[in-house]
């Protein structure tokens, strides 16, 4: 798998330091609060897992999961979809939403209209990465680890394909592992 990566550009020590923040933000800024935290399936799975552990109060934990990539393509479907929505009622509880990466905004922007419907106390949008370059609607993040100029990248949750969820840290694939009849 290494040999399948280009360049690094968030290492492990930084990562783990930049959630470790976060987390002493949302601990302060929720303290006293119903929080419902909503991981996006399936990108958000290994940031969500370090950052909620560190979360010093009882949270209720829901997932969704929206479809915005077709297969071994880097470039976002016209239509995003919600394959599988919340279960845990929301009426009472303020809402964050993590995910792994802010591009487009399409994904996030489906998913806050989603979860509007269900009647929360707030909703805010915590995302690891911010890449405003192919930025369609309006959307900013309450709260973001790191902003990325615009490159696909991989790892920390992120994917190509499916491929280099599970690297430790945040990078960029090598251009020939990324040739593939649909990026072609
Ligand atoms: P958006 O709807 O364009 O904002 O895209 C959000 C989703 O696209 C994210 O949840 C990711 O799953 C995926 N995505 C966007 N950029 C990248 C990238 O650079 N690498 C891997 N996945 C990405
Ligand atoms: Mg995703």
């Amino acid at each position: 798998m290494k040999n399948d990566i280009g360049e690094i550009l968030i290492s492990e020590i930084e990562i783990k330091n930049s959630v470790s923040v976060l987390a002493q933000k949302l601990a302060v800024d929720y303290k006293n609060n119903n929080l419902t935290i909503i991981g996006v399936l399936n990108g958000s799975l290994v940031f969500l897992s370090d950052l909620i552990r560190q979360i010093p109060f009882p949270v209720k934990i829901d997932t969704i999961r929206a479809n915005t990539y077709a297969g071994a393509s880097t470039f976002p479907k016209a239509e995003t979809e919600i394959i599988h929505n919340i279960d845990i009622d929301v009426k009472n509880e303020h809402v964050l939403i993590v995910d792994d990466i802010l591009d487009t905004g399409k994904t996030l922007s489906k998913i806050i209209q989603m979860i509007t419907k269900h009647d929360p106390l707030s909703i805010k949008v915590c995302v690891l990465l911010n890449k405003t370059a192919r930025r369609e609607s309006e959307i900013v993040p309450d709260y973001c680890c790191f902003e990325i100029e615009d490159k696909f990248v991989v790892g920390y949750g992120l994917d190509f394909d499916n491929r280099y969820r599970n690297l430790p840290y945040v990078a960029v694939l090598k251009d020939d592992i990324m040739i593939t009849p649909e990026t072609l």
